[in-house]
């Protein structure tokens, strides 16, 4: 992680693109996944046992075990209310911690979050690091238990916090 010279991020229309990997010692820290809905494919790396990735489409399709989510930009709150209503895994997204999908979905309903600190390095399809940051800062979210504690005890650079669960009425 560092500061400097951004890419626009991961999550950015901006960008261009919804294929920013996460990069490794990011999902490696996390222990291992059952499921990777939004799967890069190709990809240099695994994110979980199970891949989806386009055609086949991961929104509609039955989530099992412990999921990794880093969603495409496109329709992020959607993704991210299926794992709340998943309860079990983890989401990497931007810190954008005053719009209504953070304060609906992980303020209200996460069981911990992690803000990283400093910026992501993306990486692209072909497992090369992206040259920029992402532009902002990243969280690590946590729905249920089990990976509220892996995220407690991951040792990435990081501030943990648990949720309460009760968030403001005033978000964007
Ligand atoms: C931000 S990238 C994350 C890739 C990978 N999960 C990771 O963390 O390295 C989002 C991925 O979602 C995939 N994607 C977009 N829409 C999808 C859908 N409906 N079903 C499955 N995957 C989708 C894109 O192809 C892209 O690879």
């Amino acid at each position: 992680m560092t500061t400097g010279r951004a890419i626009g991020g991961h999550h950015s229309a901006r960008s261009g693109s919804n294929v920013w990997l996460t990069p490794p010692g990011i999902i490696g820290a996390l222990g291992v996944f059952d499921l990777d809905p939004c799967a890069a494919d190709p990809r240099p790396w695994d994110t979980a046992r199970r891949h989806i990735a386009p055609p086949e489409d991961g929104l509609s399709a039955e989530w099992v075990g412990r999921v990794f989510l880093n969603p495409p930009y496109t329709g992020l709150p959607v993704w991210l209310g299926k794992l709340a209503d998943h309860g079990q895994g983890t989401a990497l997204v931007f810190a954008r911690t005053e719009t209504r999908w953070f304060v609906d979905l992980v303020w209200r309903r996460a069981t911990a979050v992690l803000f990283l600190h400093g910026r992501l390095h993306f990486h692209l399809p072909d497992g090369a690091r992206a040259q920029g940051n992402a532009g902002a800062p990243s969280v690590l979210v946590a729905y249920g238990e089990r990976d509220a504690e892996l995220l407690a005890g991951c040792g990435l650079d990081g501030t943990f916090l648990r949720v309460c669960g009760k968030g403001s009425e005033g978000a964007a």
